[in-house]
């Protein structure tokens, strides 16, 4: 029997410090040996959004507690493991370089293969860890930072269609959440007190909506909902149904955008059959769940989700980036650095700034 590959991973590049054990099994996923988080939210609450230094700090203080305790949980010694991965960008370089530096000097001593991970390649493999997905498929990568639609074609080859100009999805959630006062982190706040207001109070705008492809904007809505904030105050019934009509206005983006890039996948890839993969923090929010999967329906695709563990930022996915990676052979050596900016799609043209023509 062909031995099955077991992984650490590493990753530090926002607001988690988290490590994990996986190892491949023989249904093609992943069996999750330890996945420990540890989230940064009091030390950052009160500001209403990540502070780099504080959350560097925080990494040096938790990060060897915790791949210790991933290794101890996993009840698997460091040398039963095939390799190390850990997080190498797109994120905050003050962060990232913590756990880089922690899995670098792990694989050095243990004498193991080293793999510097694109932590947006960890969520766009995410549901992998518990279904098996096939090239190519659609993504749709909706996380703090980024909003993008990508054909995924293989490990490592990715064609992006569509991405905001703007804001990231997430940002807008957690931007919309502090204008209205929810508390954070944002988007899982407005998600539950939308559940208490009416969808149909606020008329907000679609921006781009019939224009530009796939490609996406949140701008026009941000200041609409800060316009409205400003004339409610505290008066919660109208603060719901801000939230709610926020929420709802996002499930008719993402329902026609989505639309609009299955259609290119489709004629792209010539395959009607397809997975349509939903990854990313903001692939927790239900009500973006069933929209999508209600869209999956009517055009008849198949609508996949990691699970509610690993939609937010954990190393689980980075480990298993660098299974997939090891298998391929796709081994990095010590000088690989932090990135904050890495595409998955290096050739997509750079969507913002002033001058954008769509
Ligand atoms: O993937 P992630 O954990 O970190 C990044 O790589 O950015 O995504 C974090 C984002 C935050 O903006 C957070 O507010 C948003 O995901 N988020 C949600 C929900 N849960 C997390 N947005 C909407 N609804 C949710 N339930
Ligand atoms: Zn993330």
């Amino acid at each position: 029997m062909k031995k099955k590959i077991t992984f650490l991973g590493i990753e530090t590049s926002c607001d988690e410090t988290a490590a994990a054990v996986i190892r491949e099994n023989s249904k093609g996923t992943a069996d999750i040996l330890s996945n420990i988080v540890s989230s940064q939210i009091t030390e950052h609450e009160k500001f209403g959004g990540v502070v780099p230094e504080l959350a560097a700090r925080a990494h040096l203080e938790n990060i060897e507690y915790i791949i210790n305790k991933a290794l101890s949980e996993s009840k698997i010694s460091l040398s039963e493991i095939d390799g190390i991965a850990a997080t190498a960008g797109p994120g905050l370089v003050v962060c990232l370089n913590i756990g880089l530096n922690i899995g670098k000097s792990i694989a050095a001593f243990s004498n193991k293969p080293f793999i510097g991970v694109n932590h947006l390649e960890g969520h766009a493999l995410s549901p992998g860890l518990k279904v098996n997905i096939k090239f190519p498929y659609l993504l749709l990568l909706i996380s703090g930072g980024h909003t993008q639609f990508l054909i995924v074609k293989d490990i490592n080859h990715y064609e992006q269609l569509g991405t905001t100009i703007d804001d990231a999805l997430g940002e807008a959630f957690d931007k919309t959440a502090k204008m209205l006062n929810l508390g954070y982190p944002g988007g899982p706040n407005v998600e539950k007190f939308a559940k208490f207001g009416d969808k149909d109070f606020f008329n907000l705008p679609e921006p781009i909506i019939n224009k530009a492809g796939c490609n996406l904007s949140f701008a026009g809505l941000k200041t609409a909902v800060l316009r409205e904030s400003k004339n409610i105050k505290e008066e919660k019934k109208l603060k719901y149904n801000l939230a709610a009509s926020f929420q709802n206005t996002i499930n008719k983006i993402l329902y026609k955008k989505t639309k609009v890039a299955v259609n290119i996948f489709r004629e792209k890839t010539k395959k009607t059959n397809f997975q349509f993969v939903v990854a990313g923090g903001v692939a927790a929010n239900e009500t973006i769940r069933n929209t999508l999967f209600n869209l999956s329906k009517e055009m008849n695709f198949e609508n996949i989700y990691p699970d509610h563990k690993f939609c937010g930022d954990n190393a689980a996915m980075i480990a298993w980036v660098g299974i997939h990676r090891f298998k391929k052979n796709m081994i990095d050596d010590m000088n690989v650095s932090a990135k904050s900016r890495w595409p998955l799609d290096e050739s997509a043209p750079f969507m913002k700034g002033p001058g954008l023509k769509l």
